[in-house]
């Protein structure tokens, strides 16, 4: 009852901030303001507001409640602003939500500065580096690998659902890197799930109502518990490391970032411990959903385009087939104008919210010999060579690109590469027609489906 009265209330509120609601001088052209509630996270417009791209241009403008936003599709319109104009177009907005527990620390939601620039050095650094290096890395999405695979060997010949065996793999994957721990049960449950229900939070109702009415932000908040309570399992995490730690032969992520903090003393704000649990957070929540669901996805297409899992080209090159068509990450990161700006002839205040539409450029005629297909054709040249054309941006572009690509690469590689070589991966026949479209989200995954393997055999060829 409260409830709806609140929601009744803010309903009213917006309303009434949509008849002020006016589009800046020169600013993109758009519809005029609907009465959209939420936050870009739910802005699913797969839907009423398809196609405003063909009405409006390449850059056009919608408002998100009584927030401006611009919304940027296609190749070129995308690296004009995001490499082109990198300065202009590379900060973050301020979600309230997200922001009281950030405080815009870390690395996803940092503001483009100096901060934001040396924490990210650092990790990629770290991640590319690793201590020991790149086999470090190739050790751990390997031995995760061989547990995909045992998994999928119970299961040979029946149709299993492969979502929680991808999810916990990828899941493990970054909790080796940053904490040097495999989900055990007991660790699962302490460390994913925090994870996946601030991930639902931030893209659910309570997010809007947060952000759209300040009085009730003072409440006692029961979803504010859970950032605390995974600030408080990081922290104690850390203590651990402190007492374990050899300075000097990091074994993870905490590791490399308490000899980080041993160097620069406390001299340095953008280093301190908050800071650490923020980019810790950052890397456990961008690296696990991304990479399992292009997984998925790519098991989804592999399946049902049983010939290209036996092309050596594919092989090789599986990653950019299937991540084209997975398209992830479809509106990339919300982006923000760090001053007043141009772009393609409008003007753009500073501090408006921008939207790179990532989908547009993945699938953009003209810039793909088939932009509608899965096929492998995509990524050949006319010489029958690879070539990555342009336009293939499933991790963004410019300053604020992925941190994660090299990692992600890696590990999609790795897994796909061992699967195809060891079975064969099957529709199963009782499953009626693929649906390609995915459930949309700041991540895409595609609806839950069944999967079969069948063990190649030798005789198959190459394998
Ligand atoms: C297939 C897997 C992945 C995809 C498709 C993907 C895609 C993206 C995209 C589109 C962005 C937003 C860029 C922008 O705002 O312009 C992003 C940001 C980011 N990703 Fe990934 N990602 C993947 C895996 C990973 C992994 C494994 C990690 C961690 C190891 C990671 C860490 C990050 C971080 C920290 C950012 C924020 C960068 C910043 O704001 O400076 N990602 N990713
Ligand atoms: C993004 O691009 C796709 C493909 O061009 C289009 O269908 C979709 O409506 C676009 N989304 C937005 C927010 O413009």
């Amino acid at each position: 009852m409260l409830g709806s009265l609140i929601l009744l209330w803010i309903c009213v509120c917006l309303l009434f901030l949509h008849l002020k609601n006016q589009r800046p001088k020169n600013f993109p052209p758009g519809p005029t303001p609907l009465p959209i509630f939420g936050t870009i996270f739910s802005l699913n417009l797969q839907n009423p507001l398809k196609d405003l791209e063909r009405c409006y241009g390449n850059v056009y403008s919608l408002f998100i409640g009584s927030t401006p936003a611009v919304v940027i599709n296609g190749f070129h319109a995308t690296k004009e602003a995001l490499v082109t104009k990198a300065a202009d177009f590379s900060g973050r907005p301020h979600y309230t939500l997200i922001s009281d527990f950030t405080k815009s620390k870390g690395l996803i939601m940092a503001d483009y500065g100096p901060g934001w620039r040396a924490r990210r050095r650092f990790s990629l650094l770290t991640l590319r580096n690793f201590g020991m290096g790149k086999q470090f890395m190739e050790d751990r999405i390997l031995g995760e690998t061989h547990y995909i695979v045992e998994q999928l060997e119970k299961s040979a010949g029946n149709p299993l659902c492969p979502e929680s065996i991808f999810h916990n793999a990828a899941a493990n994957i970054i909790c080796q890197v940053v904490f040097g721990r495999r989900n055990d049960d007991e660790f699962i449950k302490l460390m994913i799930h925090p994870v996946t229900e601030m991930s639902n939070l931030i893209t659910g109702p309570w997010a809007v109502l947060y952000d759209s009415a300040p009085m009730i932000r003072h409440l006692p908040l029961p979803f504010m518990r859970v950032f605390k309570y995974y600030e408080n399992l990081v922290k104690d995490l850390i203590n651990e490391h402190r007492k374990t730690r050899v300075p000097g032969e990091p074994q993870d992520f905490i590791d490399c970032y308490l000899d980080e903090l041993d160097k620069k003393g406390d001299f340095d704000p953008s280093f301190s411990e908050e800071e650490m649990i923020v980019c810790i957070l950052d890397l456990h929540f961008a690296g696990t959903d991304t990479t399992s669901n292009t997984l998925l996805a790519a098991l989804l297409y592999l399946m049902n385009h049983p010939h290209i899992q036996g092309i050596p080209f594919a092989e090789k090159n599986i990653k950019h087939i299937t991540q084209r068509m997975a398209n992830t990450v479809p509106l990339s990161g919300p982006h923000c104008t760090t001053k007043d700006t141009e772009l393609l002839g409008y003007s753009i205040p500073k501090g408006t919210l921008v939207i790179p539409n990532l989908t547009s450029v993945l699938s953009e005629e003209g810039q793909w010999k088939f932009p509608h297909e899965f096929n492998p054709e995509n990524f050949l040249n006319d010489q029958g060579e690879f070539v990555k054309p342009e336009a293939f941006l499933p991790f963004s572009a410019g300053p604020r690109m992925c941190l994660g690509e090299g990692m992600a690469r890696m590990e999609l590689f790795l897994v796909l590469v061992t699967l195809l070589r060891k079975f064969k991966l099957i529709w199963p026949e009782d499953a009626g027609q693929p649906d390609y479209i995915p459930t949309f989200g700041i991540t895409q995954t595609p609806k839950p489906f069944h999967m079969k393997v069948q063990h190649r055999a030798h005789k198959d060829g190459a394998y």
